[in-house]
Protein backbone atom coordinates (compact mmCIF):
# COMPACT_ATOMS: atom_id res chain seq x y z
CA UNK A 1 0.00 0.00 0.00
CA UNK A 2 1.16 3.21 -1.03
CA UNK A 3 0.81 5.89 1.60
CA UNK A 4 1.80 9.73 1.70
CA UNK A 5 3.37 10.82 4.91
CA UNK A 6 2.85 14.09 6.44
CA UNK A 7 4.12 14.08 10.06
CA UNK A 8 2.22 16.15 12.43
CA UNK A 9 4.12 18.88 14.20
CA UNK A 10 4.93 18.14 17.33
CA UNK A 11 2.03 19.06 20.11
CA UNK A 12 3.97 20.84 22.99
CA UNK A 13 2.14 20.20 26.46
CA UNK A 14 1.38 22.28 28.88
CA UNK A 15 1.78 19.86 31.63
CA UNK A 16 3.34 21.17 34.47
CA UNK A 17 2.84 18.05 37.30
CA UNK A 18 4.80 16.75 40.37
CA UNK A 19 4.82 13.25 39.56
CA UNK A 20 5.17 10.90 42.70
CA UNK A 21 6.32 7.09 41.94
CA UNK A 22 5.30 4.91 44.89
CA UNK A 23 7.39 1.49 44.61
CA UNK A 24 10.41 3.55 42.96
CA UNK A 25 12.76 0.54 43.79
CA UNK A 26 11.28 -1.31 41.17
CA UNK A 27 11.81 -2.71 38.24
CA UNK A 28 8.60 -1.08 36.45
CA UNK A 29 9.98 2.30 36.77
CA UNK A 30 13.54 1.41 36.14
CA UNK A 31 12.41 -0.66 32.67
CA UNK A 32 9.40 1.49 31.56
CA UNK A 33 8.90 4.61 33.72
CA UNK A 34 11.66 6.35 34.33
CA UNK A 35 12.81 5.48 30.56
CA UNK A 36 9.56 7.16 29.60
CA UNK A 37 9.53 10.32 31.39
CA UNK A 38 12.71 10.78 30.15
CA UNK A 39 11.91 11.02 26.45
CA UNK A 40 8.51 12.95 26.97
CA UNK A 41 10.87 15.26 28.37
CA UNK A 42 13.35 14.89 25.47
CA UNK A 43 10.89 15.37 23.03
CA UNK A 44 9.48 18.83 24.80
CA UNK A 45 6.28 17.27 26.11
CA UNK A 46 7.73 17.86 29.86
CA UNK A 47 8.81 20.85 31.44
CA UNK A 48 11.98 21.33 32.17
CA UNK A 49 11.71 21.82 36.18
CA UNK A 50 8.86 19.57 37.52
CA UNK A 51 9.78 17.47 39.88
CA UNK A 52 9.64 13.89 39.73
CA UNK A 53 10.09 12.19 43.00
CA UNK A 54 10.81 8.50 43.28
CA UNK A 55 9.34 6.99 46.46
CA UNK A 56 10.50 3.46 48.30
CA UNK A 57 11.36 1.88 51.26
CA UNK A 58 14.77 1.67 51.00
CA UNK A 59 17.31 4.45 52.14
CA UNK A 60 18.78 6.75 49.09
CA UNK A 61 19.96 10.09 48.44
CA UNK A 62 18.80 12.31 45.69
CA UNK A 63 22.00 11.59 44.15
CA UNK A 64 22.09 7.42 44.15
CA UNK A 65 18.56 7.72 42.93
CA UNK A 66 19.35 9.76 39.85
CA UNK A 67 22.33 7.74 39.28
CA UNK A 68 20.23 4.37 39.71
CA UNK A 69 18.03 5.79 37.02
CA UNK A 70 20.95 6.97 34.66
CA UNK A 71 21.17 3.23 34.40
CA UNK A 72 17.93 2.16 33.69
CA UNK A 73 17.32 5.30 31.55
CA UNK A 74 20.57 4.45 29.69
CA UNK A 75 19.91 0.67 29.15
CA UNK A 76 15.98 0.55 28.73
CA UNK A 77 15.34 3.79 27.05
CA UNK A 78 14.29 3.57 23.19
CA UNK A 79 16.85 6.42 22.50
CA UNK A 80 19.92 3.88 22.86
CA UNK A 81 22.66 5.51 25.27
CA UNK A 82 21.85 8.69 26.61
CA UNK A 83 24.37 11.78 26.68
CA UNK A 84 25.44 12.68 30.00
CA UNK A 85 25.37 16.31 30.43
CA UNK A 86 21.71 16.12 29.25
CA UNK A 87 20.70 13.65 31.77
CA UNK A 88 22.31 16.34 34.04
CA UNK A 89 19.60 18.83 33.14
CA UNK A 90 16.51 16.39 33.44
CA UNK A 91 18.13 14.28 36.72
CA UNK A 92 18.30 17.99 38.33
CA UNK A 93 14.41 17.54 39.18
CA UNK A 94 14.61 14.04 40.24
CA UNK A 95 13.91 13.70 43.86
CA UNK A 96 13.90 10.71 46.27
CA UNK A 97 11.68 10.30 49.34
CA UNK A 98 12.00 7.15 51.87
CA UNK A 99 8.67 5.99 52.90
CA UNK A 100 7.13 3.34 53.74
CA UNK A 101 3.53 2.73 52.06
CA UNK A 102 1.60 1.29 54.79
CA UNK A 103 2.41 3.78 57.44
CA UNK A 104 0.68 7.15 56.99
CA UNK A 105 3.08 9.15 58.96
CA UNK A 106 5.05 9.24 56.27
CA UNK A 107 2.67 10.82 53.69
CA UNK A 108 2.48 13.84 55.75
CA UNK A 109 6.72 13.85 55.66
CA UNK A 110 5.82 13.81 51.68
CA UNK A 111 3.76 16.14 51.50
CA UNK A 112 5.69 19.11 53.07
CA UNK A 113 8.41 17.23 50.75
CA UNK A 114 6.72 17.86 47.91
CA UNK A 115 5.93 21.57 48.87
CA UNK A 116 9.82 22.35 48.94
CA UNK A 117 10.27 20.22 45.65
CA UNK A 118 7.36 22.54 44.26
CA UNK A 119 8.93 25.90 45.45
CA UNK A 120 12.43 25.35 43.66
CA UNK A 121 11.00 24.92 40.47
CA UNK A 122 8.62 27.61 41.16
CA UNK A 123 11.74 29.66 41.88
CA UNK A 124 13.10 28.27 38.74
CA UNK A 125 10.51 28.97 36.48
CA UNK A 126 6.93 30.99 36.15
CA UNK A 127 5.46 28.11 36.49
CA UNK A 128 3.40 26.53 39.66
CA UNK A 129 2.85 23.04 39.94
CA UNK A 130 -0.54 22.30 41.44
CA UNK A 131 -1.06 18.88 39.77
CA UNK A 132 -0.18 15.88 41.65
CA UNK A 133 0.49 12.93 39.69
CA UNK A 134 0.82 9.48 42.27
CA UNK A 135 1.85 6.54 40.51
CA UNK A 136 1.65 2.91 42.21
CA UNK A 137 4.21 0.84 40.94
CA UNK A 138 3.58 -1.55 43.56
CA UNK A 139 2.10 -4.56 45.16
CA UNK A 140 -1.49 -4.30 44.44
CA UNK A 141 -2.16 -4.98 47.90
CA UNK A 142 -0.63 -1.49 48.66
CA UNK A 143 -3.51 -0.15 46.92
CA UNK A 144 -5.68 1.02 49.03
CA UNK A 145 -2.97 1.72 52.11
CA UNK A 146 -1.61 3.64 49.62
CA UNK A 147 -5.48 5.66 48.61
CA UNK A 148 -6.30 5.83 52.35
CA UNK A 149 -3.14 7.32 53.31
CA UNK A 150 -3.16 9.61 50.52
CA UNK A 151 -6.61 10.86 51.69
CA UNK A 152 -5.74 11.28 55.20
CA UNK A 153 -2.76 13.44 54.85
CA UNK A 154 -5.07 15.49 53.02
CA UNK A 155 -3.21 14.83 49.07
CA UNK A 156 -6.45 14.11 47.76
CA UNK A 157 -8.59 17.21 46.62
CA UNK A 158 -11.90 18.34 46.56
CA UNK A 159 -13.75 19.04 43.04
CA UNK A 160 -13.95 22.44 43.10
CA UNK A 161 -9.85 22.34 44.49
CA UNK A 162 -7.55 24.68 42.36
CA UNK A 163 -5.30 21.55 42.81
CA UNK A 164 -5.87 17.90 40.87
CA UNK A 165 -4.36 14.76 42.34
CA UNK A 166 -4.38 11.75 39.26
CA UNK A 167 -3.50 8.26 40.69
CA UNK A 168 -2.39 5.34 38.69
CA UNK A 169 -3.02 2.13 39.28
CA UNK A 170 -1.38 -0.93 37.49
CA UNK A 171 -2.96 -4.22 37.04
CA UNK A 172 -4.07 -6.54 38.41
CA UNK A 173 -7.18 -4.48 39.43
CA UNK A 174 -8.92 -7.17 42.04
CA UNK A 175 -8.70 -11.20 40.83
CA UNK A 176 -12.20 -11.52 39.78
CA UNK A 177 -15.64 -10.06 39.56
CA UNK A 178 -16.12 -9.88 43.78
CA UNK A 179 -12.85 -8.76 44.43
CA UNK A 180 -12.57 -5.92 41.84
CA UNK A 181 -15.60 -4.66 42.57
CA UNK A 182 -14.81 -5.04 46.78
CA UNK A 183 -11.47 -2.53 45.57
CA UNK A 184 -13.64 -0.27 43.28
CA UNK A 185 -15.87 0.62 45.95
CA UNK A 186 -13.07 0.82 48.73
CA UNK A 187 -10.76 3.37 46.47
CA UNK A 188 -14.51 5.29 45.35
CA UNK A 189 -14.86 5.96 48.91
CA UNK A 190 -11.22 7.80 49.14
CA UNK A 191 -11.09 9.48 45.89
CA UNK A 192 -13.51 10.31 42.55
CA UNK A 193 -13.30 7.97 39.44
CA UNK A 194 -11.99 10.89 37.60
CA UNK A 195 -9.08 10.69 39.99
CA UNK A 196 -8.63 6.78 39.24
CA UNK A 197 -6.15 5.85 36.44
CA UNK A 198 -6.84 2.29 35.83
CA UNK A 199 -3.93 1.82 33.27
CA UNK A 200 -3.49 -1.03 30.28
CA UNK A 201 -0.54 -0.84 28.68
CA UNK A 202 -2.06 -2.21 25.32
CA UNK A 203 -3.96 0.94 24.63
CA UNK A 204 -0.57 3.06 24.60
CA UNK A 205 0.34 1.31 21.81
CA UNK A 206 0.36 2.97 18.64
CA UNK A 207 -0.90 0.86 16.41
CA UNK A 208 -3.87 -0.13 19.31
CA UNK A 209 -5.12 3.59 19.25
CA UNK A 210 -4.95 3.29 15.16
CA UNK A 211 -7.59 1.08 15.12
CA UNK A 212 -10.38 3.62 15.76
CA UNK A 213 -8.40 6.04 13.24
CA UNK A 214 -8.69 3.35 10.34
CA UNK A 215 -11.84 2.22 11.66
CA UNK A 216 -13.95 6.50 11.97
CA UNK A 217 -11.32 7.98 10.05
CA UNK A 218 -11.71 5.71 6.40
CA UNK A 219 -14.98 5.63 4.55
CA UNK A 220 -13.82 2.17 3.21
CA UNK A 221 -13.58 -0.07 5.64
CA UNK A 222 -15.94 1.09 8.39
CA UNK A 223 -19.49 -0.50 6.07
CA UNK A 224 -18.17 -3.75 5.52
CA UNK A 225 -17.40 -4.25 9.43
CA UNK A 226 -20.30 -6.52 10.65
CA UNK A 227 -22.03 -9.70 10.23
CA UNK A 228 -23.24 -8.84 6.48
CA UNK A 229 -19.72 -9.25 5.55
CA UNK A 230 -17.51 -10.39 8.40
CA UNK A 231 -17.03 -14.50 8.02
CA UNK A 232 -14.71 -14.13 11.77
CA UNK A 233 -12.44 -12.26 13.53
CA UNK A 234 -8.97 -13.80 15.32
CA UNK A 235 -7.84 -12.35 18.11
CA UNK A 236 -3.84 -13.22 19.15
CA UNK A 237 -1.31 -12.07 21.94
CA UNK A 238 1.11 -14.44 21.45
CA UNK A 239 4.63 -14.64 23.19
CA UNK A 240 7.45 -16.34 22.81
CA UNK A 241 8.71 -15.61 26.30
CA UNK A 242 8.22 -17.89 29.00
CA UNK A 243 7.77 -16.50 32.53
CA UNK A 244 10.30 -13.76 32.85
CA UNK A 245 12.63 -14.68 36.08
CA UNK A 246 11.38 -13.55 39.78
CA UNK A 247 7.59 -13.31 38.49
CA UNK A 248 6.70 -17.02 38.93
CA UNK A 249 5.00 -16.01 42.17
CA UNK A 250 2.90 -13.85 40.48
CA UNK A 251 1.96 -15.53 37.39
CA UNK A 252 1.15 -18.65 38.98
CA UNK A 253 -0.95 -16.56 41.17
CA UNK A 254 -2.77 -15.34 37.81
CA UNK A 255 -2.49 -17.11 34.98
CA UNK A 256 -3.29 -16.28 31.01
CA UNK A 257 -6.61 -15.49 31.47
CA UNK A 258 -6.42 -12.54 34.29
CA UNK A 259 -2.85 -11.87 33.19
CA UNK A 260 -3.54 -11.00 29.73
CA UNK A 261 -6.60 -12.04 28.18
CA UNK A 262 -8.91 -10.15 30.93
CA UNK A 263 -7.29 -6.57 29.84
CA UNK A 264 -5.58 -6.57 26.95
CA UNK A 265 -7.15 -8.85 24.76
CA UNK A 266 -10.63 -7.60 25.51
CA UNK A 267 -9.73 -3.78 24.79
CA UNK A 268 -8.57 -5.16 21.58
CA UNK A 269 -11.49 -6.69 20.97
CA UNK A 270 -13.72 -3.27 22.34
CA UNK A 271 -11.44 -1.40 19.87
CA UNK A 272 -12.15 -3.92 17.08
CA UNK A 273 -16.00 -4.41 18.06
CA UNK A 274 -17.29 -0.69 18.96
CA UNK A 275 -19.96 1.56 17.26
CA UNK A 276 -18.69 5.03 16.71
CA UNK A 277 -18.66 7.13 19.25
CA UNK A 278 -20.48 10.71 18.84
CA UNK A 279 -17.47 12.35 19.75
CA UNK A 280 -13.75 11.87 20.05
CA UNK A 281 -13.97 12.01 24.18
CA UNK A 282 -13.09 9.73 27.09
CA UNK A 283 -16.70 8.88 28.20
CA UNK A 284 -17.95 8.77 24.33
CA UNK A 285 -15.72 6.39 23.73
CA UNK A 286 -15.81 4.09 26.84
CA UNK A 287 -19.42 4.21 26.51
CA UNK A 288 -19.03 2.24 23.49
CA UNK A 289 -16.37 -0.29 24.41
CA UNK A 290 -18.55 -1.04 27.71
CA UNK A 291 -21.88 -1.89 25.43
CA UNK A 292 -19.29 -4.21 23.69
CA UNK A 293 -18.39 -5.76 26.97
CA UNK A 294 -22.06 -6.11 27.94
CA UNK A 295 -23.03 -7.81 24.65
CA UNK A 296 -20.32 -10.86 24.94
CA UNK A 297 -21.45 -13.97 25.40
CA UNK A 298 -20.26 -17.95 25.24
CA UNK A 299 -19.23 -18.47 21.41
CA UNK A 300 -20.83 -21.89 21.84
CA UNK A 301 -23.75 -23.69 23.39
CA UNK A 302 -23.39 -26.69 26.07
CA UNK A 303 -21.23 -25.27 28.88
CA UNK A 304 -17.69 -23.38 29.42
CA UNK A 305 -15.65 -26.44 27.96
CA UNK A 306 -17.19 -26.23 24.91
CA UNK A 307 -15.66 -22.81 24.04
CA UNK A 308 -12.60 -22.50 26.10
CA UNK A 309 -9.62 -23.86 26.46
CA UNK A 310 -6.62 -23.74 29.05
CA UNK A 311 -3.42 -25.46 27.94
CA UNK A 312 -0.06 -24.86 29.88
CA UNK A 313 3.32 -25.20 28.53
CA UNK A 314 5.79 -28.26 29.28
CA UNK A 315 8.61 -27.53 31.48
CA UNK A 316 6.40 -24.40 33.36
CA UNK A 317 6.20 -26.51 36.57
CA UNK A 318 9.99 -26.45 36.56
CA UNK A 319 10.10 -22.59 36.74
CA UNK A 320 11.39 -21.11 39.99
CA UNK A 321 8.51 -20.62 42.39
CA UNK A 322 6.15 -22.60 40.41
CA UNK A 323 4.46 -25.41 42.40
CA UNK A 324 5.15 -28.91 41.04
CA UNK A 325 1.45 -29.29 40.85
CA UNK A 326 0.54 -26.44 39.59
CA UNK A 327 -2.62 -26.11 37.35
CA UNK A 328 -2.08 -22.87 36.30
CA UNK A 329 -2.94 -22.13 32.44
CA UNK A 330 0.02 -20.25 30.09
CA UNK A 331 -2.52 -20.49 27.30
CA UNK A 332 -6.20 -19.55 27.10
CA UNK A 333 -8.40 -19.28 23.85
CA UNK A 334 -11.84 -19.03 23.31
CA UNK A 335 -15.03 -18.68 20.85
CA UNK A 336 -16.89 -15.83 22.45
CA UNK A 337 -19.83 -13.76 20.76
CA UNK A 338 -20.96 -10.28 20.50
CA UNK A 339 -24.90 -10.22 20.81
CA UNK A 340 -25.72 -6.93 19.51
CA UNK A 341 -27.27 -5.74 16.15
CA UNK A 342 -23.69 -5.68 14.16
CA UNK A 343 -22.23 -8.84 15.26
CA UNK A 344 -25.03 -11.37 15.70
CA UNK A 345 -23.55 -14.74 14.41
CA UNK A 346 -19.89 -13.76 13.50
CA UNK A 347 -17.80 -15.83 15.90
CA UNK A 348 -14.62 -13.85 17.76
CA UNK A 349 -11.13 -16.27 18.43
CA UNK A 350 -9.46 -14.92 21.19
CA UNK A 351 -5.96 -16.60 21.85
CA UNK A 352 -3.15 -15.54 24.35
CA UNK A 353 -0.39 -17.70 25.14
CA UNK A 354 3.22 -17.78 26.68
CA UNK A 355 6.08 -19.87 24.43
CA UNK A 356 4.28 -19.45 21.53
CA UNK A 357 6.70 -19.71 18.30
CA UNK A 358 6.72 -16.14 18.02
CA UNK A 359 6.09 -12.36 19.87
CA UNK A 360 3.08 -11.85 17.60
CA UNK A 361 -0.10 -9.25 19.17
CA UNK A 362 -2.78 -9.04 15.77
CA UNK A 363 -6.38 -8.67 15.08
CA UNK A 364 -7.31 -10.55 11.89
CA UNK A 365 -11.20 -10.12 9.95
CA UNK A 366 -12.14 -12.69 7.88
CA UNK A 367 -14.17 -11.48 5.28
CA UNK A 368 -16.94 -13.88 3.88
CA UNK A 369 -16.61 -15.48 0.88
CA UNK A 370 -17.24 -13.83 -2.28
CA UNK A 371 -21.05 -15.37 -3.89
CA UNK A 372 -19.76 -17.04 -6.90
CA UNK A 373 -16.42 -18.83 -7.86
CA UNK A 374 -15.48 -17.37 -11.09
CA UNK A 375 -12.01 -18.10 -10.92
CA UNK A 376 -9.94 -20.74 -9.54
CA UNK A 377 -6.49 -21.88 -9.89
CA UNK A 378 -4.53 -25.78 -9.11
CA UNK A 379 -2.69 -25.77 -6.03
CA UNK A 380 -0.55 -28.68 -5.26
CA UNK A 381 0.88 -29.46 -1.84
CA UNK A 382 3.53 -32.48 -3.29
CA UNK A 383 1.60 -34.81 -5.48
CA UNK A 384 -1.78 -33.80 -4.16
CA UNK A 385 -3.13 -31.19 -6.51
CA UNK A 386 -6.99 -29.51 -6.13
CA UNK A 387 -8.61 -26.64 -7.92
CA UNK A 388 -9.25 -23.77 -5.80
CA UNK A 389 -11.12 -20.92 -6.03
CA UNK A 390 -11.17 -17.47 -4.66
CA UNK A 391 -9.54 -16.98 -0.88
CA UNK A 392 -11.54 -14.86 1.81
CA UNK A 393 -10.09 -11.10 1.84
CA UNK A 394 -8.47 -10.85 5.26
CA UNK A 395 -8.10 -7.52 7.11
CA UNK A 396 -4.79 -7.78 9.24
CA UNK A 397 -4.09 -5.61 12.32
CA UNK A 398 -0.51 -6.09 13.22
CA UNK A 399 -0.35 -4.64 16.84
CA UNK A 400 3.75 -6.31 17.19
CA UNK A 401 5.90 -6.71 16.03
CA UNK A 402 6.67 -4.78 12.76
CA UNK A 403 3.37 -2.67 13.23
CA UNK A 404 1.28 -2.34 10.07
CA UNK A 405 -2.05 -3.29 8.71
CA UNK A 406 -2.87 -5.25 5.38
CA UNK A 407 -5.21 -6.88 3.63
CA UNK A 408 -5.34 -9.81 1.27
CA UNK A 409 -7.09 -9.69 -1.91
CA UNK A 410 -7.46 -11.89 -4.85
CA UNK A 411 -5.55 -10.87 -8.39
CA UNK A 412 -5.14 -12.42 -11.72
CA UNK A 413 -2.08 -14.38 -12.06
CA UNK A 414 -0.04 -13.06 -15.35
CA UNK A 415 -0.59 -15.70 -18.16
CA UNK A 416 -2.72 -16.36 -21.21
CA UNK A 417 -5.44 -18.36 -18.64
CA UNK A 418 -7.66 -16.83 -15.91
CA UNK A 419 -6.17 -18.05 -12.87
CA UNK A 420 -6.40 -15.91 -9.05
CA UNK A 421 -3.97 -15.58 -7.10
CA UNK A 422 -3.51 -13.99 -3.30
CA UNK A 423 -1.61 -11.04 -3.07
CA UNK A 424 -1.35 -8.76 0.03
CA UNK A 425 -1.53 -5.08 0.08
CA UNK A 426 0.42 -3.29 3.07
CA UNK A 427 0.98 -0.23 5.05
CA UNK A 428 3.92 -0.53 7.66
CA UNK A 429 4.25 1.97 10.16
CA UNK A 430 7.92 2.58 10.29
CA UNK A 431 8.30 2.28 6.29
CA UNK A 432 5.70 4.98 6.04
CA UNK A 433 6.47 7.69 8.81
CA UNK A 434 10.21 6.49 9.36
CA UNK A 435 9.84 6.94 12.85
CA UNK A 436 10.57 5.32 15.91
CA UNK A 437 7.20 4.44 17.65
CA UNK A 438 6.79 6.16 21.19
CA UNK A 439 6.53 3.24 24.20
CA UNK A 440 3.39 2.55 25.69
CA UNK A 441 3.82 4.59 28.59
CA UNK A 442 5.04 7.36 27.09
CA UNK A 443 1.54 8.28 25.77
CA UNK A 444 -0.07 7.17 28.98
CA UNK A 445 1.97 9.35 31.21
CA UNK A 446 1.55 12.22 29.27
CA UNK A 447 -2.07 11.40 29.45
CA UNK A 448 -2.40 11.27 33.17
CA UNK A 449 -0.61 14.37 32.82
CA UNK A 450 -2.94 15.98 30.92
CA UNK A 451 -6.00 14.55 32.51
CA UNK A 452 -7.07 12.56 29.36
CA UNK A 453 -8.64 9.33 30.74
CA UNK A 454 -9.87 7.97 27.00
CA UNK A 455 -6.95 5.02 27.37
CA UNK A 456 -7.81 4.41 30.34
CA UNK A 457 -10.24 1.21 32.08
CA UNK A 458 -13.32 2.85 33.34
CA UNK A 459 -14.72 1.09 36.38
CA UNK A 460 -17.55 0.06 34.88
CA UNK A 461 -15.51 -1.44 31.90
CA UNK A 462 -13.35 -3.24 34.39
CA UNK A 463 -16.69 -5.03 36.00
CA UNK A 464 -18.15 -5.96 32.85
CA UNK A 465 -14.89 -7.79 31.58
CA UNK A 466 -14.88 -9.92 35.47
CA UNK A 467 -18.33 -10.43 34.86
CA UNK A 468 -17.56 -11.72 31.79
CA UNK A 469 -13.88 -14.20 32.93
CA UNK A 470 -15.12 -14.76 36.37
CA UNK A 471 -17.65 -17.85 35.65
CA UNK A 472 -14.83 -19.60 33.84
CA UNK A 473 -12.18 -19.32 36.29
CA UNK A 474 -14.73 -20.25 39.18
CA UNK A 475 -15.39 -23.67 36.38
CA UNK A 476 -11.62 -24.17 36.50
CA UNK A 477 -11.70 -24.03 40.50
CA UNK A 478 -14.12 -26.13 40.42
CA UNK A 479 -13.33 -28.78 38.44
CA UNK A 480 -9.75 -29.18 39.51
CA UNK A 481 -8.30 -29.84 36.02
CA UNK A 482 -4.86 -29.82 34.72
CA UNK A 483 -4.85 -27.89 31.99
CA UNK A 484 -3.68 -29.02 28.48
CA UNK A 485 0.50 -29.36 27.66
CA UNK A 486 1.90 -28.43 24.96
CA UNK A 487 5.34 -27.96 23.64
CA UNK A 488 7.00 -24.65 24.06
CA UNK A 489 7.15 -23.30 20.66
CA UNK A 490 3.82 -24.58 19.20
CA UNK A 491 0.48 -23.10 18.82
CA UNK A 492 -0.91 -24.25 22.00
CA UNK A 493 -2.89 -27.56 22.66
CA UNK A 494 -4.19 -29.79 20.40
CA UNK A 495 -7.85 -28.48 21.60
CA UNK A 496 -7.44 -25.43 20.40
CA UNK A 497 -7.15 -26.48 17.13
CA UNK A 498 -10.26 -28.73 17.67
CA UNK A 499 -12.27 -25.58 19.11
CA UNK A 500 -11.83 -24.06 15.59
CA UNK A 501 -12.24 -27.02 13.67
CA UNK A 502 -16.01 -27.51 14.94
CA UNK A 503 -17.09 -24.51 12.92
CA UNK A 504 -15.07 -25.58 10.08
CA UNK A 505 -12.38 -22.58 11.19
CA UNK A 506 -8.44 -22.65 11.50
CA UNK A 507 -6.05 -20.43 13.34
CA UNK A 508 -3.60 -18.24 11.54
CA UNK A 509 -0.31 -19.29 12.25
CA UNK A 510 1.40 -15.66 11.81
CA UNK A 511 5.26 -15.00 11.45
CA UNK A 512 6.77 -12.90 13.71
CA UNK A 513 7.98 -11.40 10.38
CA UNK A 514 4.72 -10.68 8.34
C1 LIG B 1 1.67 -7.72 30.75
C2 LIG B 1 1.62 -9.11 31.32
O1 LIG B 1 0.50 -7.02 31.12
O2 LIG B 1 1.73 -7.79 29.34
C3 LIG B 1 2.85 -9.89 30.86
O3 LIG B 1 1.58 -9.05 32.73
C4 LIG B 1 2.98 -9.85 29.38
O4 LIG B 1 2.79 -11.23 31.33
C5 LIG B 1 2.89 -8.43 28.86
O5 LIG B 1 4.24 -10.43 29.05
C6 LIG B 1 2.85 -8.39 27.36
O6 LIG B 1 2.97 -7.06 26.94
P1 LIG B 1 3.68 -6.69 25.57
O7 LIG B 1 3.56 -5.21 25.49
O8 LIG B 1 5.10 -7.18 25.67
O9 LIG B 1 2.90 -7.41 24.51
Amino acid sequence: MNVTSHMPTSIQADVNSTIVIFGASGDLTARKLMPALYMLWNDGFLPDDSPIVGAARREKTNDSFRNEMFAAVNRHSRSGPIDAAKWNRFASRLYYQKMDLTDSSDYHALKSALVQFEKQAVAESAATAVDHVVYLATAPSLFVPAASALSAAGMVPDRDSEHTLRVVFEKPFGRDLESSLELSDRLGHLMREDQIYRIDHYLGKETVQNILLFRFGNMIFEPLLNRNHVNSVQITVAESQGIESGRGGYYDNSGALRDVLQNHVLQLLCLIAMEPPAMFQADAIRDEKLKVLQALAPGAAGGIDNWVVSGQFAGYREIDRIPQDSRRETYVAMRVAIDNWRWAGVPFFLRTGKRMPHRVTEISVQFKQPPLNLFSTVECDGDMCELVGARPNTLIFRIQPHESIGLSCSTKRPGMQYQIHPVEMEFEYEEAFETVLPEAYERLLLDVMRGDSTLFTRSDELEAAWRFVTPVLQHWERKQDVPQSYLAGTWGPNQAEALLAKTAHAWRQPTGQD
